[in-house]
C-alpha cells in the first residue's frame, strides 16, 4: 500500500519539518517508505532536508508542461527534478475546478513528464451529479483516454480515483463503490495499454481517508493505496490511517 499526503496550501517549512520528524518516530522504516508527500513547493525543500536516503518519496502538487521559458509562476519538471523530487501529482480536481485545467491541458503535462524521472500520479473522479446520472464510468473513460493519449507503456505513472464528491467533505465512497471504480480503471489499462501496465499500475483511491475509514477500503483487491487531504496534515491521523490498513 501506498500512503500520499496531499497538503494542499497548508504547512510552512517549520510545520513540514515538525510533522516529517514526528511521523518518523511513529512509523517504522518500512513503513516511511511507502509515503508519498505534496506539500506546496515553497516548503520542498524543507521536506528533501528532512529526508534521509531511501525514504518517503516527494513530489508537486501541479506541475507545468514547459520546462523553461516566459511562463509566470509555474512549476517546472525540471526543475523538481533537479531538487530531488521524484512525484508530480496531475490534474487534482481543485486544479481541474478551480483552476480550470482541462483535460487536454493535463494530456500535455503527462506527456512532459514521459523525458523526465518524474513519475505523475493522475488524479480523476466524477462530481456528484455524474454518479447520480449514472455517468461515473462514462466520465473516468473520458479523462483517461484524454489525459493518457499518446502516454508510452513503459513510463511509469500512478492513478489516484477521487470522487469529487468525496474531496474534504467527510463522505467517504463505500469500499464497494470505490472498488467498482478502481476495477474499472484497471480494465480500462488493459484495454488500451497492456495487462501488464493494467497489473503493475498502482491505484489509490481518495476523498475523505480516515484512520476509520481506511481498513475497510485497503482491503478492496484493486485499492493499492491512499491520497489523503486533510486527515495527512496531523501525525496522528496520518499515522492511524496506515496502522489501520491491511
Ligand atoms: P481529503 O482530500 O482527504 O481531505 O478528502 C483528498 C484530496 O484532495 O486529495
Amino acid at each position: 500500500m501506498i500512503f500520499a499526503g496531499n497538503w494542499k496550501l497548508n504547512l510552512g517549512p517549520k510545520e513540514v519539518k515538525l510533522l516529517l520528524n514526528e511521523l518518523k518516530s511513529k512509523l517504522s522504516n518500512e513503513e516511511m517508505k511507502s509515503c508519498f508527500f505534496f506539500p506546496q513547493n515553497l516548503s520542498l525543500s524543507a521536506a528533501l532536508e528532512t529526508r534521509e536516503e531511501s525514504s518517503f518519496l516527494l513530489g508537486s502538487q501541479n506541475i507545468h508542461s514547459k520546462s523553461e521559458g516566459a511562463f509566470t509562476g509555474e512549476n517546472s519538471i525540471k526543475v523538481l527534478e533537479e531538487v530531488g523530487a521524484e512525484l508530480a501529482l496531475v490534474g487534482h480536481s481543485e486544479r481541474r475546478n478551480i483552476f480550470g485545467e482541462t483535460d487536454s491541458d493535463l494530456n500535455e503535462k503527462m506527456l512532459a513528464c514521459v523525458d523526465s524521472k518524474i513519475i505523475p500520479m493522475l488524479c480523476i473522479g466524477e462530481k456528484l451529479e455524474e454518479r447520480e446520472s449514472s455517468k461515473t464510468n462514462s466520465v473516468l473513460d473520458r479523462q483517461l483516454s484524454i489525459a493518457l493519449a499518446g502516454f508510452p507503456t513503459d513510463k511509469q505513472l500512478y492513478i489516484a480515483y477521487e470522487p469529487v464528491w468525496a474531496i474534504g467533505t467527510g463522505k467517504v465512497a463505500s469500499p464497494e463503490m470505490a472498488e467498482d471504480a478502481h476495477a474499472y480503471i484497471r480494465k480500462w489499462l488493459e484495454e488500451n495499454f497492456s495487462k501488464d501496465k493494467s497489473d503493475s499500475t498502482m491505484l489509490l483511491y481518495g476523498g475523505s481517508v480516515k484512520a476509520e475509514n481506511a481498513g475497510d477500503l485497503s482491503k478492496m483487491p484493486n485499492i493499492d493505496g491512499f491520497l489523503i487531504g486533510g486527515a495527512s496534515l496531523k501525525a496522528e491521523s496520518f499515522v492511524g490511517i496506515i496502522k489501520n490498513s491491511k
